[in-house]
């Protein structure tokens, strides 16, 4: 009787293992540029729906006074195509200026001052999926740190321009970075969906360790196919998905019922 009730307590302790920076206890909820306004940064022509600054408040300010920061939506996260081509000369990214000129900081507190949260993009690799600066191995610590200084809350970590070798260094790599800080960061993992998703490739027990959220699966797209191809593939695959989700640690399928939610602010311009 002992020894089984050991082995129960072991069984727990083993599948409530998460990163341990107290974040995410629910699926996080929110709203994430990419599949509506992906990489547009023609603020002259296209204003309203350029990736800038104006984008971001003009998403804060519809989820919290529509109501949806009370359901749960706080997280307003950027995703590809923020920064500028150049590194500052300390070697750190920092934002377009002139899509961002009260800079990404600035941006947070803005978040902070409404109950929301921000969240930002990088790329495990040398350049971004966008073509942007990436954040090779050697410029993890700088990069979490700057995320860190900004007071942001979530980074979603891509994986373009970069191999396998370099992806299971650098994704744990940023793990600890992002500890070190001493910020809690919510920390997003595209590794899985560069690994095909699936076991042996991918140990989602180490994923768990190290990320609060990853993506597992493709880029979900603006038709009913693309979520139906999402919703069958963790159909599927439910049996390795679903035992590697808990408290603290989540699968995303991009937007299908766990991350963010895509709010249409502008019907008009479909
Ligand atoms: C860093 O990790 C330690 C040990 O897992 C944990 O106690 C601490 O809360 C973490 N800090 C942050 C900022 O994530
Ligand atoms: C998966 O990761 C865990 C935790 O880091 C480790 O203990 C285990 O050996 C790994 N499994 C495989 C098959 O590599």
């Amino acid at each position: 009787m002992p020894s089984a009730l050991l082995v129960l307590a072991s069984v727990l302790t083993v599948t409530t293992v998460a990163l341990d920076n107290g974040l995410m206890r629910t699926p996080p909820m929110g709203w994430l540029a990419w599949e509506r306004f992906r990489c547009d940064i023609d603020c002259e022509q296209d204003p309203k729906n350029c990736i800038s600054e104006k984008l971001f408040i003009d998403m804060a300010d519809r989820l919290s006074e529509d109501g949806w920061r009370e359901l749960g939506y706080v997280y307003v996260n950027i995703d590809d195509c923020w920064s500028s081509m150049e590194r500052d000369k300390q070697g750190r990214l920092q934002p377009d200026p002139k899509r961002f000129p009260g800079g990404i900081q600035k941006l947070a507190r803005y978040m902070h001052d409404r109950g929301l949260k921000l969240g930002i993009y990088g790329d495990m690799g040398t350049h971004t999926c966008g073509g942007y600066p990436g954040t090779p191995l050697d410029k993890i610590k700088i990069d979490a740190q700057t995320f860190a200084d900004w007071e942001v809350d979530m980074l979603k970590f891509d994986g373009c321009y970069s191999n396998s070798i370099e992806q299971a260094q650098g994704y744990p790599l940023m793990s600890k970075a992002l500890n070190a800080t001493g910020r809690p960061i919510g920390y997003s993992c595209s590794w899985p969906a560069y690994q095909g998703g699936l076991p042996p490739k991918v140990n989602y027990t180490q994923l768990g360790e190290i990320c609060n959220l990853w993506r597992n699966y493709g880029d979900i797209q603006d038709s009913w196919d693309s979520v139906m191809s999402i919703v069958d593939w963790f159909f599927e695959n439910q049996d390795v998905l679903t035992p590697a989700a808990g408290p603290g640690r989540w699968n995303d399928p991009d937007m299908v019922s766990v991350e963010p939610l895509y709010l249409d602010n502008d019907v008009s311009s479909r």
